[in-house]
């Protein structure tokens, strides 16, 4: 029954969030509240997304090392991409409005880019062992020198998940 509750809460939430923003996009579309802060809900967007690409990235990284596969140069390619872009994702006077991100990122950019840094170097580490075939067979160690970086970000820089 708690269970129940709890789902049901969700859902509710949920809902709301999306009342609330075809509230805003109501509002956008009649009282015509500046184009820049239609452009900085887009950029909260295109950030949720590329963190989503990272998630499913880090997925496919760790079946492709435990499969011993070639495809886990693929995957950290990917990763080193979309880390390179991390910083420009963040722009002043983006943490408004539905995202996760916290002020402090503006407060520490450059701490915050170095996060985002390391993450990029890490992965372009992972595609040279890759391509050398010495990226080892232990995909918790190689997913892990990943993921320390994407956890050290979110401790810092992301409000909590709900
Ligand atoms: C330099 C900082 C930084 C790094 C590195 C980073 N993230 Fe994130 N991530 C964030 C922030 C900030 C948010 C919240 C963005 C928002 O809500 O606007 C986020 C959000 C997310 C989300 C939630 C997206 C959603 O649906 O709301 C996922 C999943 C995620 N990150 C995965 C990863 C993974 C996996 C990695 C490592 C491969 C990674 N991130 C690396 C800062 C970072």
């Amino acid at each position: 029954m708690i269970l129940v509750m709890k789902s049901l809460s969700k859902i509710v939430k949920r809902i709301l969030s999306a009342a609330a923003v075809m509230a805003i996009g109501f509002a956008l579309g009649t009282a015509g509240i500046t184009a820049s802060d239609a452009q900085m809900s887009d950029i909260a967007k295109q950030r949720v997304a590329a963190m989503q690409q990272n998630g499913g990235n880090m997925k496919k990284l760790g079946a492709a090392v435990s499969a011993g596969d070639s495809a886990a140069a693929a995957a950290a390619a990917a990763i080193n991409e979309v880390a390179s872009r991390i910083p420009s994702l963040f722009p002043q006077g983006s943490g408004t409005g539905d995202t996760n991100a916290k002020p402090e990122i503006w407060q520490n950019f450059a701490g915050f880019r170095k996060i985002a840094n390391d993450l990029e170097s890490a992965a372009a580490k992972i595609v040279a062992d890759a391509n050398a075939g010495n990226l080892g067979s232990d995909p918790k160690a190689v997913v892990g020198s990943l993921g320390k970086n994407c956890g050290a970000c979110h401790k810092a820089f992301r409000k909590p998940q709900n």
